[in-house]
């Protein structure tokens, strides 16, 4: 198959809305990441995507609409607290899970009774999304298992080829994908972390008396202290986290990664010892360090950083442990663990 790289024009959007329309799978930009996209009520058309990702059939997709009044099409119920959090954070990175609209097929949502939902605040990927007058179900725009597409030209590394088109954005801004919140039960419960915090989220239902829990999950890191060759699964009976695709290893680079958590100081002269020890031995090292104050621009560059040192070809990367105690921290260090497969030298 051809793919059609289509820069962002008017009638480009078009032809890719029609693309859809039809039945073919379209990559486009949105804020968090680049998105693999296709009509969410077309069974057919969302068991390409799972082809082209390499995806586990189990992984429910994330349903985009272009206005929040389109969040009746997918779900029975529209409560109070989805009221609010829409108010608060839509358009933008937060993924409500709900329950779902009896037409929504089953291999969109991985066969679970809830879906979930997002109204990007990307301007191509709503300006696609209404001309395509359908909802759209879209996962990260990787193959399975590689770090998350943030520039045009990551979604062409990976899909090019095994997709109809791909709209060549700008680059995403935010580069961790959405926050997702389980908002099915009573309270909110944080299932994936994001750019949006748990403090965020708290603020915003105060109101409404509603606590944001954690996923149990999301603490089992079960970190291998490398240095003392501890091995560790991260797929056990007792790992079962609410959002099927958390449990995957995942955003995983070419080389073999390896995190230095401790003081800043002492982790920067332990990656300086392990790099030229490595260098030594003949091994090309790439190093990853973020500023502690600048998490955002870690959660930005994270990903593309990945990719770049796997374009170099290097054998190990060694990267520094942000704060992950909350807030973004925890988001990036979420995606920092599984790309390493929970590799750890604690300091
Ligand atoms: O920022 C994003 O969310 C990006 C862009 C393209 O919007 N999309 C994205 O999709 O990251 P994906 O498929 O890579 O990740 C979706 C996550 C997975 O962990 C999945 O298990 C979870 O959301 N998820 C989706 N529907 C769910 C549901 N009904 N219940 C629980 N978890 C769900
Ligand atoms: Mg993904």
């Amino acid at each position: 198959m051809v793919t059609k790289h289509l820069n962002v024009t008017t009638e480009n959007i078009e032809t890719a809305a029609q693309i859809l329309q039809e039945g073919g799978l379209v990559a486009f930009p949105t804020e968090t990441v680049y998105g693999l996209g296709a009509n969410a009520f077309d069974a057919i058309a969302v068991g390409k995507v799972y082809a082209a990702k390499g995806r586990p059939s189990d992984n429910p997709m994330i349903v985009h609409i272009a206005e929040k009044e389109d969040l009746q099409k997918l779900t029975p119920m529209i409560t109070p607290l989805m009221d609010l959090l829409m108010e608060h954070f839509w358009p933008g990175p937060l993924t409500m899970v709900v329950n779902k609209a009896p037409g929504i097929p089953d291999v969109t949502t991985g066969g679970l009774d809830t879906v979930g939902v997002r109204l990007p605040s990307n301007q191509t990927a709503r300006d696609l999304i209404r001309k395509s007058t359908c909802p759209i179900a879209a996962p990260s725009a990787n193959v399975s298992g590689r770090p998350s597409p943030t520039k045009a030209k990551h979604v062409v590394e990976d899909l090019d080829g095994r997709i109809d088109a791909i709209l060549m954005g700008e680059d995403c801004q935010v580069g961790i994908e959405s926050t997702v919140v389980d908002v099915s039960g009573d309270n909110v419960v944080l299932l994936r972390p994001g750019i949006i915090t748990q403090q965020e989220l708290q603020q915003a239902v105060r109101g409404l008396g509603k606590k944001v829990e954690m996923d149990p999950a999301l603490f089992i890191n079960r970190p291998r202290d490398v240095s003392k060759g501890q091995l560790l699964e991260v797929e056990t009976e007792d790992f079962k986290p609410k959002a099927p695709g958390m449990k995957y290893k995942h955003y995983a680079p070419k080389a073999e990664m390896i995190i230095i958590s401790g003081e800043m100081g002492k982790v920067k002269a332990e990656i300086e010892k392990l790099q030229s020890e490595n260098e030594l031995n003949g091994k090309k090292v790439g190093v990853i360090i973020f500023a502690e104050t600048e998490l955002q621009r870690a959660a930005h560059d994270f990903f593309a950083k990945l990719r770049e040192l796997d374009g170099q070809g290097v054998d190990l990367i060694l990267a520094g442990a942000l704060d992950d105690s909350d807030g973004i921290g925890f988001a990036v260090m979420n995606r920092m663990m599984k790309s390493a497969g929970y590799n750890v030298i604690k300091l």
